[in-house]
């Protein structure tokens, strides 16, 4: 039987090692930029949004190098979304990943370019990557798939009702929908990257794990409000309250800690109801990361 939290792990290694391939060094010009993009992309984070597309390629029989790309790609997506996130103009943040915020360690401008520069680097690798053998149409579709989870109709377009929702009340639908676009498309287009790799797999099989991939993301967005009440800065790597702080719309200031816990907990049991028809053995991981994504502490 496979030990899915030492799996995890090897997965977090092993996709360290791809990001590392792919970045230009810090010696290569212009060098100020490329240490920008290594610094907010290396050497931090859970790794969940790999961990889900390597986990949903696990399940459906892949081969872990074919899916290094939509990994990394995903991944580089999200690595821009918190540079941007942390800025000024955004949330204002100092902390992440238990350092400095790259706008702080380097410069406002040079923060802002590093998201750009690894938002593009993340296509350049969906595009052009050979480890991914699949046929080409498949490609595009995951370029596709990926272009729409991070723009106005997915992650960016969450950021954008999030800036405006500074201060309101939102309905509890309303929140929701903020969830599902700013954290929940990423999340989402991971596992669907994975299962669009999988060109024998039946698109019953497809529906259940975005179901899947749909419940788990947000039920990250709310672990993440109730643990920016609830979690300390050491443990998050990022300053607790800071929602509180900007009066952010959330979970907790919505319902209630015990009732945003209940909604996660509701949100993990359906995850996994839509999974159950799998192999188990082989979407054991998957099951490793819903409970993970309930329980996790940063
Ligand atoms: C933080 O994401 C921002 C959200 C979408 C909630 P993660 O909690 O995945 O951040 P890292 O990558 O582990 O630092
Ligand atoms: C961030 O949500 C979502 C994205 C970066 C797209 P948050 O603003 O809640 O994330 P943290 O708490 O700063 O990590
Ligand atoms: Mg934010
Ligand atoms: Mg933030
Ligand atoms: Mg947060």
């Amino acid at each position: 039987m496979i030990d899915p939290a030492q799996l995890a792990d090897n997965w977090r290694a092993h996709i360290e090692a791809v990001l590392e391939r792919w970045l230009p060094s810090e010696d290569t010009s212009p060098e100020r930029l490329h240490a920008a993009m290594r610094y907010a992309t290396l050497g931090g984070g859970k790794r969940i949004r790999p961990l889900l597309v390597y986990g949903t390629g696990h399940a459906l029989g892949l081969d872990l190098d074919s899916l290094n790309a939509p990994a990394a790609a995903v991944e580089m997506i999200h690595a821009y979304s918190l540079i941007h996130d942390d800025l000024p103009a955004m949330d204002d943040d100092d902390i992440r990943r238990g350092r400095p915020t790259c706008h702080r360690q380097f410069d406002e401008a040079t923060a802002i370019l590093a998201g750009d520069a690894i938002q593009s680097l993340a296509f350049h690798i969906l595009a052009s990557d050979p480890s991914l053998k699949c046929l080409p149409d498949t490609r595009l579709a995951m370029i596709d798939a990926l272009a729409n989870a991070a723009g106005s109709r997915g992650m960016a377009g969450g950021q954008a009702i999030d800036l405006t929702s500074v201060g309101r009340e939102l309905s509890l639908a309303e929140l929701e929908n903020m969830h599902i676009h700013k954290t929940g498309a990423l999340i989402r287009v991971s596992v669907r990257m994975a299962s669009l790799c999988a060109e024998h797999a039946d698109e019953e099989i497809r529906q259940k794990l975005d179901r899947y991939a749909e419940c788990i993301g947000l039920a990250f967005q709310i672990r993440d409000d109730i643990l920016d009440v609830e979690g300390d800065t050491e443990t998050l790597g990022k300053t607790q309250g800071a929602d509180i702080a900007r009066n952010k719309p959330t979970f907790p200031s919505l319902l209630g800690l015990d009732e945003a816990k209940t909604h996660a907990r509701a949100l993990h049991e359906e995850a996994l109801k839509a999974i159950e028809s799998l192999d188990p053995a082989r979407s054991q991981v998957l099951r490793w990361i819903a409970d993970f994504v309930l329980n996790r502490l940063h």
